[in-house]
């Protein structure tokens, strides 16, 4: 075991890691978040989707000692207590999600696509959410939730 440091949503933890412990499980376990979700573990679902260093990230697919000492922000950066991100207050409002294993990543890339490029179309839209599964709504509502979102203030 090595001992890595993290410093996820401003707050800095010391975690025991082994060389093949991902950085999702690292997040749930070590640091006790578990907003962020464990789906197909290949790089596939988005489930895992964090911010590390200012990148999106899917989590499962990084090593968490390869992000010793990098700045992380989950899903459960976004609220401020009961106030919510405007993308989150978005996807409220359109009802753009039903089980909510997706959320994680919907959000978090979302809230990335509106950074940089504040008013995107539909095709936009769905291009930067590529990476990220929905089961449950069609996309049709997420895609409305983050055209919502461009039109809130941040
Ligand atoms: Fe990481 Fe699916 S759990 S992409």
């Amino acid at each position: 075991m090595t001992e890595i440091r993290l410093t996820v949503n401003g707050v800095e933890h010391a975690v025991d890691v082994d060389p093949r412990t991902l950085l999702v499980h690292a997040i749930r376990e070590q640091a006790g978040l578990t907003g962020t979700h464990v789906g197909c573990l290949t790089g596939d679902c988005g489930a895992c989707t964090v911010v590390v260093d200012g990148r999106t990230t899917k989590s499962c697919s990084v090593l968490a000692h390869s992000a010793d000492g990098a700045r992380v922000e989950t899903v459960e950066s976004l609220a401020d207590g009961d106030d919510l991100h405007p993308v989150q207050r978005a996807f409220w409002d359109e009802f753009a999600f039903q089980c909510g294993f997706c959320l994680p990543g919907m959000l978090l890339t979302a809230r990335e696509l509106l950074e940089s490029t504040p008013d995107p179309d539909d095709e936009e839209i769905l291009r930067a959410l590529n990476g990220n599964l929905c089961r449950c709504t069609g996309y049709n509502t997420i895609v409305a939730a983050v055209r919502r979102a461009a039109q809130e203030p941040a």
